[in-house]
């Protein structure tokens, strides 16, 4: 077993692999990406859309693993990363959730059920499912960080006789913020899952039912105990700053913890230097990371 394994973290692999196994680039040409067909737009909320996406050639392999990233692209307009939202337990085709904030993502919102984008990857290291096995599971996502947590979420679920208890701690700033409103509600339901949500003070709307309250404090008022527990937590840098301050009050170790980096990146693939933090390429040797790993990473990150 090495290190990364021991980490709850499977490490990445070249391009050549990538592009191999899976739906990767053409090989020879590492930025050529592929033709896939929107099939279905889901709106999550006013500026957050999931798309499902399809390869145009049917005959395309698929293969990626939770935790990777690919770029996106659309016509005229340029190339942007998403984590790939969806787990490999549900094969055939690739699900993004993005939020629109610029360029690309303001495009990517423009489009229907049918046109065409570029897909390249998968790139970079996964989560390591099979290290949590028999184990309680935490995922929490802040924002658009609930994106990040979804592929390993619905893995452990599609698999869900392999794992222990799940929680699933999701916050936004309001209550029209919240994204994958309608699967949560089946996620509820499932045996020893709980689903809690939080909105942040003032964000609530007539009938909430939630939490009101930041992610780490309503994690710390949930009183888990570490006893083994691995927890995922994506968010906005902030969010994560204070929740590894919370998990370190209650005793968390650094190993328990996985999260993941969303460095600028060029090429995706460790070639460009985009995406560095020292000798840490996001690109290859994240995106997901413990934070064991991220406590020895340069402080300019
Ligand atoms: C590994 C990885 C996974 C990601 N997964 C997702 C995801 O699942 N869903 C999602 O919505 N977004 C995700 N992102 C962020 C996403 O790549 C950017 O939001 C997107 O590229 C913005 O593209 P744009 O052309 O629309 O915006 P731009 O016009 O490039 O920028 C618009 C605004 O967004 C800011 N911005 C752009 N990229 C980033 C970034 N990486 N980090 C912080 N701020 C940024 C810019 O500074 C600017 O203020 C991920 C990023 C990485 C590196
Ligand atoms: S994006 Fe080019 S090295 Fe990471």
């Amino acid at each position: 077993m090495n290190g990364n394994h021991q980490l709850g973290i499977r490490p990445g692999e070249t391009l050549g692999q990538s592009s191999a196994q899976g739906l990767g680039s053409a090989r020879g040409n590492g930025f050529l990406p592929r033709l896939m067909r929107v099939e279905t737009v889901r709106e999550e909320t006013h500026d957050v859309r999931t798309l499902r996406l399809v390869p145009l050639d049917p005959k395309a392999a698929l293969a990626w693993r939770a935790g990777q990233f690919a770029f996106f692209s659309v016509f005229g307009a340029g190339e942007c990363v998403f984590t790939i939202a969806n787990p490999p337990t549900r094969a055939g085709h690739i699900e993004c959730t993005f939020k629109e904030l610029g360029k690309v993502t303001t495009a990517l919102r423009r489009l229907s059920a049918g046109q065409l984008v570029g897909f390249r990857g998968p790139y970079g290291n996964s989560f390591g499912v099979e290290d949590w096995a028999g184990r309680d599971l935490v995922f929490v996502g802040g924002g658009i960080g609930m994106a990040a947590v979804a592929a390993p979420l619905r893995l452990v679920l599609d698999r869900r006789e392999e794992f222990g208890e799940v929680v699933v701690l999701n916050g936004a700033r309001t209550a029209a913020d919240l994204i994958y409103a309608g699967e949560m509600a089946e996620w509820e339901r499932v045996d020893g899952v709980r689903v809690v949500r939080t909105v942040d003070p003032g964000g609530e709307r007539a009938g909430w039912a939630g939490e009101v309250g930041l992610i780490p404090d309503v994690f710390e008022r949930l009183g888990l105990a570490p006893d083994g527990r691995v927890v995922v937590v994506c968010g906005p840098p902030v969010m994560l700053t204070f929740m590894l301050r919370a998990l370190d009050r209650l005793g968390y170790a650094p190993e328990q913890i996985v999260t993941t980096l969303e460095n600028r990146m060029k090429c995706g693939f460790g070639e460009c230097g985009r995406c560095n933090v020292g000798p840490f390429y996001v690109c290859r040797d994240g995106p997901v990371i413990t934070a064991a790993q991220l406590r020895r990473l340069p402080a300019d990150l």
